[in-house]
């Protein structure tokens, strides 16, 4: 290499560095958004306009779920075979009202597999119940404080607090998510409740792809390109469908009235999980932002740059591509909501949490619509949609998308929940 080549790339090592070190400053103002334009649902990589539910299905359906795959979450291995065993149970929970289980899930045919443990609430009546399952953040035991639950004993994020000591969760840790989990209210509306600790599947730090199931798994994805291997919400969301593999052979939870939930980045996991496993009836994304609802090309509150560089794991290789540059992807956020359609989807936003833009968030659901009427559905159910039109805490629920702006800050509330049971009335019952 000559003095100069070596010189020219040691200036480049050092601007990049630069670069990096310079600290991310979210833009909130819409008038320095870039020009952008979506990309369009209804048109094939090829030009040619979907015109038909069955155009949609068999080709510009599997073209979005590949983009997606390829370029932002990655492509997860097959289903693999499931097995489980039946940690405890508990015929009075929740008041009485609920029979409340701990069923161990493993990734494989044997119980040496990874494992991920379900906590499941069903309501106490004979006939399979309709369910929400979701992901936590910080472990089964820290949705409600019976000390019943076991403690979970895997990694944990540490929180500067008492709840976390050494990476592992401690007795202080149990209840602190319940304000989250409403379980007797849902257990009220007669449904069943199902979480499962998010850390069981994929633990969230950057590894390199060694622990949770990328390492369990390594040799299902061997042949899977590096740039388009799976990342963490697509990990994520593989131990949500082999939940709910689980979940369509227990006898009182009904499989085809499973409803996927998630908050924050577990928002944009139950997103890609209703995406890319058809058998979830409805998809609810509380507070989902980068990489879940909210359109990428706006590069408003958290970019894909910033995310990429905060998280590189959540996302696959290929999606780095797309850091300052979210014009080249070829796809947006508003066609992962599409994806969902027929089924029923639910985004909720705050107006304390801009970071995740809401008006975004909205936007997303308004450009997937035309697929949901396509698919023959009433869309949101009522003409009109805007974002100047949507005011805070006045939900839009009566269609097949649902939406709400709540008042106050980056949160799942009792308010959020009304909502979706409200929601879940109208889609799984
Ligand atoms: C960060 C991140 C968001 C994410 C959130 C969460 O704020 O930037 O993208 O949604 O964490 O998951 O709590």
């Amino acid at each position: 290499m000559s003095i100069r080549v070596s010189l020219l790339l040691i200036a480049c090592l050092f601007l990049q560095a630069q670069l990096h070190a310079q600290k991310f400053v979210a833009n909130y103002d819409e008038s320095k958004i870039p020009e952008f334009t979506l990309p369009n649902p209804l048109v094939t990589e090829a030009g040619e306009a979907v015109t038909t539910a069955k155009q949609w299905q068999e080709t510009r359906r599997p073209e979005i779920v590949d983009l997606f795959q390829k370029h932002v979450y990655g492509r997860s291995p097959a289903a693999c075979k499931i097995s489980h065993k039946v940690v405890s149970t508990k015929d009075d929970a929740v008041s009485g009202k609920a029979i409340r289980r701990e069923v161990d899930v493993f990734f494989g045919d044997t119980t040496d597999a990874h494992s991920m443990r379900l906590l499941i609430y069903t309501p106490k009546t004979d006939k399979p119940v309709a369910a929400f399952l979701g992901l936590n953040f910080q472990g089964n035991h820290s949705i409600e404080s019976d000390p019943a639950i076991s403690l979970g004993d895997r990694w944990v994020r540490d929180r500067r607090n008492e709840t976390v000591k050494d990476n592992r969760a401690t007795e202080k840790a149990r209840g602190v998510a319940s304000s989250r989990w409403p379980v007797e209210k849902i257990i009220d509306r007669g449904y069943g409740l199902v979480t499962i600790y998010y850390g069981d599947i994929d633990p969230d730090f950057d590894d390199g792809f060694k622990n949770g199931i990328h390492g369990a798994m390594a040799d299902q994805t061997k042949d899977i390109p590096a740039a388009e291997k799976w990342g963490s919400i697509a990990a994520w969301s593989y131990g949500l469908s082999r939940a709910l593999d689980y979940l369509e052979n227990d006898a009182k939870v009904d499989g085809d009235r499973v409803a996927v939930f998630g908050h924050s980045r577990l928002g944009k996991t139950s997103l890609w999980a209703g995406a890319s496993d058809e058998r979830f009836k409805m998809v609810i994304s509380n507070n989902s932002g980068c990489g879940g609802a909210a359109l990428s090309r706006r590069a408003i509150g958290e970019t894909v740059g910033r995310i990429n560089t905060s998280f590189p794991h959540w996302f696959n290789a290929n999606f780095k591509q797309y850091n300052q540059n979210e014009n080249a992807c070829p796809v947006d956020q508003h066609e992962l909501i599409a994806l969902i359609a027929p089924r029923a989807v639910y985004v909720a936003s705050a107006t304390g949490d801009q970071w995740a833009d809401p008006k975004g968030e909205l936007l997303a659901e308004i450009h997937a619509e035309p697929v949901f009427r396509l698919l023959g559905t009433d869309g949101f159910g009522v003409d009109g949609v805007a974002t100047s039109k949507v005011a805070p805490d006045q939900p839009i629920k009566g269609g097949t998308i649902g939406y709400h702006l709540r008042t106050g800050g980056h949160d799942v509330t009792d308010f959020d929940w009304q909502q979706y049971l409200d929601f879940a009335d109208r889609h799984l019952q």
